[in-house]
């Protein structure tokens, strides 16, 4: 898995902040409350059976999804645009002790977290792999990495790098990576991680592209995705991961 330049990286984040300031407040409660549906019952599922007490939120933006824990937990939080989100949540840092940072170094001794939320960020990182080796380094033996990150089929994804490769109009700004299911394992394995539980959600984002030339041109993709037996659509899927 490949580093981005920064110069790519800090356009991704660019457009990432002007996103979040594109949106009211309560757009992005509506938008956090999707998600908590999603994830609510995988942190309770967490909760009962690894007992997390010291959880880290990667790249967590304006309301942090580790919140949802509920109970006597310390949640810590990592975000390059911490600044931009305290404009928009002022109280951010009321539940989280939150620190403006990037994830491949991080201000954190080893071992210090047994539980760490990634959840919608390793397709926006610098670098993927240096990303999970940190994260790998501060979470204890046993700790529990929830890793959630939005999947395209094959077809679609070769296109997605090749419009990112060659810097081509229409490509994704926001997401400089993308990933397989395989990509993932293979990166957890090689780092020590088990995956222990996987879950799958639909995440269909062709209907709401507003460019009519890129929404036939995704159709048409995802037609011959389909047609070769893949899904044909993106989806979210989340590893839950033990290091071991
Ligand atoms: C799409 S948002 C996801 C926010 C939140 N996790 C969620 O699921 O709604 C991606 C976040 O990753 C952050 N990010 C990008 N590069 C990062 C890095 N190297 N280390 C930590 N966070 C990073 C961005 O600033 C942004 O807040």
């Amino acid at each position: 898995m490949k580093e981005i330049k920064i110069k790519r990286w800090k356009l991704a984040q660019k457009q990432e902040g002007e996103f979040w300031n594109s949106l009211s407040f309560e757009e992005i409660e509506r938008g956090f409350e999707l998600v908590e549906k999603k994830y609510k019952n995988i942190f309770n599922d967490i909760s009962i059976r690894f007992k997390p007490k010291k959880i880290i939120d990667v790249g967590a933006g304006p309301i942090p999804l580790s919140t949802i824990f509920s109970g006597d937990v310390e949640r810590y939080a990592i975000d390059p645009l911490l600044s931009y989100y305290e404009n928009i949540n002022p109280n951010i840092k009321e539940k989280v002790n939150y620190v403006k940072g990037l994830i491949e170094k991080t201000p954190y001794q080893n071992e210090f977290f047994d539980c760490c939320v990634f959840r919608n960020v390793l397709d926006h990182v610098l670098s993927p792999q240096r990303s999970l080796e940190e994260v790998h380094r501060i979470l204890k033996k046993d700790g529990i990495v929830i890793l959630g990150i939005n999947i395209f089929p094959p077809i679609t994804r070769m296109f997605k790098k090749i419009f990112e490769f060659f810097s081509l109009p229409g490509r994704e700004e926001l997401h400089p990576h993308f990933f397989s299911e395989r990509d993932l394992c293979k990166i957890m394995h090689s780092l020590n991680f088990e995956v222990v539980e996987r879950y799958e959600f639909s995440e269909p984002y062709i209907k709401d592209l507003k460019n009519k030339i890129a929404k036939f041109f995704w159709t048409v993709i995802s037609f011959f995705d389909n047609l070769f037996g893949s899904k044909n659509e993106e989806y979210e899927i989340i590893f839950v991961c033990k290091k071991i």
